[in-house]
């Protein structure tokens, strides 16, 4: 573990040298089964996290706005129902959003400390300093970690001071369902009974059409997205893709109710993957599965909160019902 200052605030890393998302041990063995698959947080280097920043500007991808329109409409109650004192939030990003709830709650007078956790240290440096700058009177401790490892090395919470988990945007939706209990059983464990509550932001499911048109816009920013997951693989394992020879692909599992994002080969080639001493061929027309993104409905939502010991308190919807934040607390 190491320990770091951005301006007013505390950076606390969790992930050594060549420890950095796992990624070997996750080509070695997502490229060894049958459907070539990788998991999504090896997007998000920083040229990864700019894209999806200019994801979320994109006109036809709805879920950033809609959760903000629901912050923006619900923070003062989101504040005063949680009484909220500490914020961790998974998967932070920039924040930008959270900034809406973090300054209702410091409005309301409660707020002592928030703690933004991401794998992206660029991002968790940024957004911790913004966040001092403009609440310099928060306690900010910003930790570089994998959410899925690391969630045990969260600082304890404090006497007296009710805490919410928050996963925002749909992220859970990147997420197997039984990833996605996994994760939401770590998160209860960081709760207390009395106090504290777990807020989590889903997409639902919709028409179809529209699905499709959010993970694969008009601008070509989310097949670059997409195919950032081959430079990061280039760079950090030394291997030799060409970005440009896999073709952007965004299908709707109908069955599964998620979009599925791929990378498609558009001719027969071989991969040298040169720190995994490792060659890996691709069929003209064979795919890498890189995200899935699954979208909610009530009971998908309910059921993933019990299995985890979860349930929700209130659910809060955006005018045109497009996105769900669920305020949820231990079940008693
Ligand atoms: N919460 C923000 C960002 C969502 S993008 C929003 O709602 O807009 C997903 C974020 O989760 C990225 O910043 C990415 O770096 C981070 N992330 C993905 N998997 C992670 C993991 N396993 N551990 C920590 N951060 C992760
Ligand atoms: C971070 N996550 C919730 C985004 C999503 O919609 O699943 C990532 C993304 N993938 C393509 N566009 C955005």
């Amino acid at each position: 573990m190491s320990a770091g200052e951005a301006p007013g605030a505390q950076i606390v890393s969790l992930l050594g040298e060549g420890d950095e998302r796992t990624l070997a041990a996750d080509v070695r063995e997502g490229f060894s089964k049958p459907l070539k698959e990788i998991p999504p947080k090896h997007f998000y280097d920083t040229a990864g996290a700019e894209l999806f920043d200019r994801i979320c500007d994109l006109p036809e991808y709805y879920p950033t706005r809609a959760e903000r329109a629901i912050l923006e409409g619900q923070s003062d109650e989101l504040a005063a129902a949680t009484g909220l004192g500490e914020l961790v939030e998974l998967g932070s990003g920039t924040a930008e959003k959270t900034m809406v709830l973090l300054r209702a709650a410091s409005q309301a007078g409660t707020l002592r400390r928030f703690v933004p956790v991401d794998v992206t240290e660029q991002m968790v440096r940024g957004c911790a300093a913004r966040c001092a700058a403009e609440l310099p009177e928060l306690e900010v401790i910003g930790v570089v970690g994998d959410f899925g490892r690391h969630l045990d090395a969260i600082p304890p919470a404090q006497e007296g001071l009710p805490r919410a988990v928050a996963l925002l945007g749909g992220t859970i939706g990147n997420f197997t369902p039984g990833e996605r209990r996994e994760l939401l059983s770590q998160m209860a464990s960081l709760l207390r009974p009395e106090t504290d509550f777990l807020l989590l932001g889903t997409d639902l499911v919709k028409d179809r059409d529209r699905l499709i048109a959010a993970y694969d816009d008009s601008q070509g920013a989310t097949a670059e997205f997409n195919r950032n997951v081959l430079r990061v693989i280039n760079r950090e394992l030394g291997a030799d893709f060409e970005p440009q020879a896999f073709e952007h692909v965004a299908l709707w599992n109908e069955d599964e109710e998620w979009i599925e994002m791929r990378l498609r080969a558009t001719r027969p080639m071989t991969v040298r993957i040169e720190s995994l001493d490792m060659d890996v061929d691709f069929a003209e027309g064979e795919e890498i599965r890189t995200e899935i993104s699954a979208k909610f409905t009530e009971e998908r939502l309910e059921d993933d909160l019990g299995a985890a010991g979860l349930e929700a308190t209130r659910v809060f919807h955006d005018p045109d019902r497009l996105f769900a934040l669920s305020l949820a607390r231990l079940a008693s």
